[in-house]
């Protein structure tokens, strides 16, 4: 059975998770919102299909109107298809997100000012903390992203360390590598550009791994889960 959970969970210091659990998908999305001074970032916005839910959800947390940043960490619409929603709501934001995957973004007919990360120093200055972003090229998608708040040290990691089942935790639990494994082993192009691209977060500390699919991942799970994914077969190995 999966876990529900109808308020935001808080899992740092201006951090929450505001996913949105209702439904019985494997293919649930998690979103996160960073609030700071006067505003706020939503992290991965999310499905069309899902909006009332969790922006309901986000309400509880932050007037919605603070949101001044959506952060997408590429161009799919299980994270993308609420944005033209979200503008008609509280009008037109920024929309950061590396250039191949803004050129794909514009396509939903969004109207906020489309900001490449690649353009603007790869960072996102907030209030109280400087997010960064660490190109993580064609994991999925040729413009993918992850974002890093050096101030609670979690890693926001889009597709990245996902998972799928229908038993859902919103804490990794002993079954979750699986799951991750699972999910990674179709998305992740090849083992080559897995191994290439997690070189960029070695060293990093990380105090927990936010997906935008499956559970997050806390601190004494992250060596495994990065071993777990160098280690994968994945992508056109599966097809040889
Ligand atoms: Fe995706
Ligand atoms: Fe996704």
């Amino acid at each position: 059975m999966a876990e529900k959970y109808e308020a935001p969970v808080e899992l740092g210091d201006g951090v929450h998770w505001v996913g949105y659990t209702e439904t019985d998908s494997v293919f649930r999305t998690n979103a996160y919102i960073i609030t700071s001074g006067d505003e706020a970032a939503l992290i991965d916005a999310g499905s069309a299909v899902y909006f009332d839910s969790m922006s309901k959800q986000i309400e509880q947390i932050v007037d919605v109107t603070k949101i001044n940043y959506f952060i997408q960490h590429h161009q799919d619409p299980d994270l993308c298809a609420s944005l033209p929603l979200w503008e008609k709501k509280i009008g037109p934001r920024k929309i950061y997100a590396q250039t191949k995957a803004n050129i794909l973004i514009w396509h939903y007919g969004v109207t906020s000012e489309l900001v490449n990360v690649d353009d603007i120093g790869w960072e996102l200055k907030l209030a109280d903390r400087t997010l960064k972003f660490i190109f993580m090229p064609y994991m999925h998608s040729p413009g993918e992203i992850m974002t890093y708040d050096p101030k609670t040290k979690i890693l926001f990691s889009g597709d990245i360390f996902g998972g799928l089942s229908m038993d859902w935790n919103l804490y990794a639990n002993e079954y979750y590598m699986d799951a991750m494994e699972s999910f990674m082993e179709n998305y992740m192009p090849s083992s080559e550009i897995v191994n290439e691209n997690l070189k960029r977060i070695d060293g990093l500390e990380i105090s927990m791994i936010c997906p935008q699919h499956g559970s997050i991942i806390l601190k004494n799970d992250v060596d495994k889960a990065v071993k777990t994914l160098k280690e994968l077969e994945c992508g056109s190995y599966l097809y040889e």
